[in-house]
């Protein structure tokens, strides 16, 4: 057998340097589980076309498995196989050592450019089935802390400035929201790539009759890809892939965000789980938050794969390019990126322990009933505009005497506004100023109560 699969057509020898620096085994061998899968289906498609007998077939499978079976690939066996260019290569050679020269069949009818492309969705779509299930597992946890937190408070900021209180569950339901959203666009990204590119050849399509549907249904696609030249070239899946992770890792990483500060002793609303946090080798006393912070800085990796990625293709004439080939280490990495992220994730998530009470003190002090008291007068018929001036009037005589605006008498609050009366109190606190929120996705109680009820549902049902 010639060292490569191609060199009938040349003379000289390959310049080491190029051929060493050219190969993608040493990031490709990570295929090989969908190398053989896809292998296997060709020749299911080739032996319905009368080009292997039954009993070929069987060896074929068998041998193709024991390829799987017996290659444990690590980088450093990689290295010892430097004559395999890439998977493909080296699947074959593998497999010719196992069943000798029936070997040389396998390739009959195909090409590497529908072949890498098919090992990339079956990688692609694996990796969106883990990340669904991770994601899963973690929306659980949020779900679990948000409904442990029970009636708890705390208080919400915009501009980083106090704003208004909200119930802790209503805060975690927002990332729960994300990552429904997160998950659908997984979803929806693994229907439009479930297309087998098996029988597009190297880019006009399979030089036999060929039934491609016996390939597309044996590795569980949902048909054959429709265009050959579309399918030889196309790496939307992969792209879409990484993008659906980018947005995903924004959000984790504004959970990460979110954390590190709250951690902080200027917030203190919690302690840091030990199993979870690091020491420094120099400060005795710290606890720091490297996990939220690592996840903050690995979510921009996954923008970094999508980037590569649109620019890799975004010049490409049809249909396959070498170029193409570097397309898929940006893929891995964003695999692996987020699985390492979601493996930590739902275990973090469940041990974290809020300061409820520091939550609670936050969000009584502040004048965060601001609005609620504005929605008061407004409800005795003060117009709003002017409600949030004798509001903001209510305010400034607070800051300038070291109160809050229960505090302030009501013969005090009716000389900034008539329309003040004993029932102000009762409007202001702290289960009124949540409760009056009472719409469809606001921090009402029985509303959170309700959200979460179906956020669960939701979980459940999918
Ligand atoms: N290693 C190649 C890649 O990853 C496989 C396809 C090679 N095709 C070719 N025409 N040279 O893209």
């Amino acid at each position: 057998q010639p060292s490569k699969m191609w060199s009938g057509r040349f003379r000289e020898p390959l310049n080491k340097t190029f051929e060493e620096w050219q190969r993608s085994f040493p990031f490709d061998w990570r295929l090989l589980p969908q190398e053989v899968a896809a292998s296997k289906a060709h020749a299911r498609v080739i032996a319905a076309a009368g080009i292997l007998t039954d009993a070929e077939l069987a060896t074929m499978l068998d041998g193709l498995d024991k390829v799987l079976a017996q290659t444990t690939l690590t980088p450093a066996v990689v290295a010892s196989a430097p004559e395999a260019e890439d998977i493909h290569h080296f699947t074959e050679l593998q497999l010719t050592r196992i069943i000798g020269d029936l070997a040389l069949k396998l390739h009959t009818g195909r090409s590497r450019n529908e072949q890498i492309v098919t090992d990339m969705r079956l990688f692609v779509r694996d990796a969106i089935d883990a990340t669904l299930a991770g994601l899963r597992e973690w929306r659980k946890a949020l779900i679990d802390l948000a409904e442990n937190a029970g009636e708890a408070v705390m208080p919400s900021y915009t501009h980083l400035q106090r704003a208004e209180p909200v119930l802790v569950a209503h805060w975690l339901l927002t990332y729960v929201s994300q990552l429904e959203r997160d998950s659908s666009r997984l979803v929806d990204a693994r229907k439009r790539m479930n297309l087998c590119p098996l029988g597009s050849g190297a880019i006009a399509g399979a030089t036999l009759a060929l039934d491609r549907t016996i390939a597309a249904k044996a590795l569980g696609f949902d048909g054959p890809t429709p265009n050959s030249m579309d399918a030889t070239s196309d790496r939307d899946f992969a792209l879409e892939f990484t993008q659906a992770l980018t947005t995903l890792g924004i959000h984790i990483s504004r959970f990460a965000e979110e954390l590190t500060l709250y951690s902080t002793a200027e917030f203190g609303f919690l302690d840091l789980p030990e199993a979870f946090s690091t020491g420094s080798s120099a400060m005795p006393q710290k606890k720091n938050p490297d996990l939220t912070e690592l996840i903050r800085g690995k979510s921009g990796r996954l923008l970094g794969a999508a980037t590569t990625l649109a620019t890799l293709i975004k010049g490409l004439p049809l249909a396959y390019n070498k170029d193409l080939q570097e397309g898929q280490e940006p893929v891995f990495d964003a695999a692996d990126t987020i699985a390492g992220m979601l493996s930590v994730l739902p275990a973090f998530t469940a041990s974290l322990k809020f300061r409820f009470d520091r939550m609670k003190l936050a969000a009584e002090t502040g004048y965060l009933n601001a609005m609620a008291a504005a929605t008061y007068l407004s409800n005795k018929g003060v117009p709003f505009r002017k409600a949030h001036e004798i509001i903001g009037n209510a305010v400034r005589l607070g800051l300038e005497t070291g109160r809050e605006l229960d505090q302030l008498t009501l013969e005090e609050l009716r000389q900034l506004g008539p329309e003040f009366d004993q029932d102000f109190y009762a409007s202001i606190t702290l289960e009124a100023t949540l409760d009056c929120h009472d719409v469809v996705g606001g921090t009402a109680r029985h509303r959170v109560r309700q959200a979460l009820a179906d956020a669960r549902k939701r979980l459940e049902a999918e």
